[in-house]
């Protein structure tokens, strides 16, 4: 499973990186502005940091902006992978940007039959938000499931699944056990991931034991 970083912030990317952890990096307009970098200096830093796809999203709501938008961003490296919300626009967009080897991302994902147009507009990735439907007592990970077997239905579509919006570890589990292609996830939940208490009172009991032997 690919495991992406959810960020903006470089230094996140390299120590993600270091753990084997960046296979690729998502950004939105939120992360940029959090970040308080500019736009472009932090996608061509972060691209030159990893080889794999750097998520960079478009602003631009009509099919001619974003591929305007998405052509230009292509531009910065060869890594650049155009992220765009899902709407008809965005479809539209996906397509042309596709026929063009233009990688894409369709974001904004909140059901399964977006993901199936998604997959239909020929887009390279698709990223589903479960943090947010859960915030509005919607079992997020419910719609991971469903995008799982209906892309297993048809072993036809080539699009990859990165959950995003994903909030706890347990998120990262149920992604693995249902199969999505990967997850999307800032770096303190990697921090997260590596830890358990028993490992932590493990470590302690071995290491007061070994004091007394030598
Ligand atoms: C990544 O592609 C998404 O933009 C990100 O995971 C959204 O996360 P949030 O719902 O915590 O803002």
């Amino acid at each position: 499973m690919k495991f992406f970083v959810d960020t903006a912030d470089v230094g996140d990317v390299k120590k993600a990186k270091a753990l084997g952890l960046a296979d690729g990096v998502t950004t939105n307009p939120t992360l940029i502005q959090k970040s308080g970098q500019d736009f472009k200096k932090a996608i061509v830093e972060i691209a030159r940091c990893i080889e794999g796809p750097v998520f960079t999203e478009v602003t631009r709501e009509d099919t001619q902006g974003i591929v305007k938008e998405g052509k230009e961003f292509a531009t910065w490296a060869s890594n650049v992978v155009v992220k765009i919300p899902i709407t008809q626009s965005g479809l539209e967009a996906t397509r042309i940007l596709e026929s063009e080897k233009i990688g894409t991302a369709l974001t904004l994902i909140f059901s399964p039959t977006q993901a199936l147009l998604a997959a239909k507009a020929g887009a390279s990735y698709i990223c589903p938000f479960v943090g947010r439907l859960d915030d509005i007592s919607s079992p997020g990970m419910d719609l991971i499931g469903q995008i799982v077997t209906i892309y297993s239905n048809f072993p036809e579509i080539q699009t990859e699944i990165i959950v995003a919006s994903i909030r706890t570890t347990v998120h990262v589990l149920e992604s693995a056990l249902m199969g999505a292609h990967g997850v999307t996830i800032p770096f303190k939940l990697i921090e997260q991931l590596a830890r358990h208490p028993l490992t932590d009172s493990g470590i302690s009991r071995f290491l007061e034991d070994w004091k007394k032997v030598r």
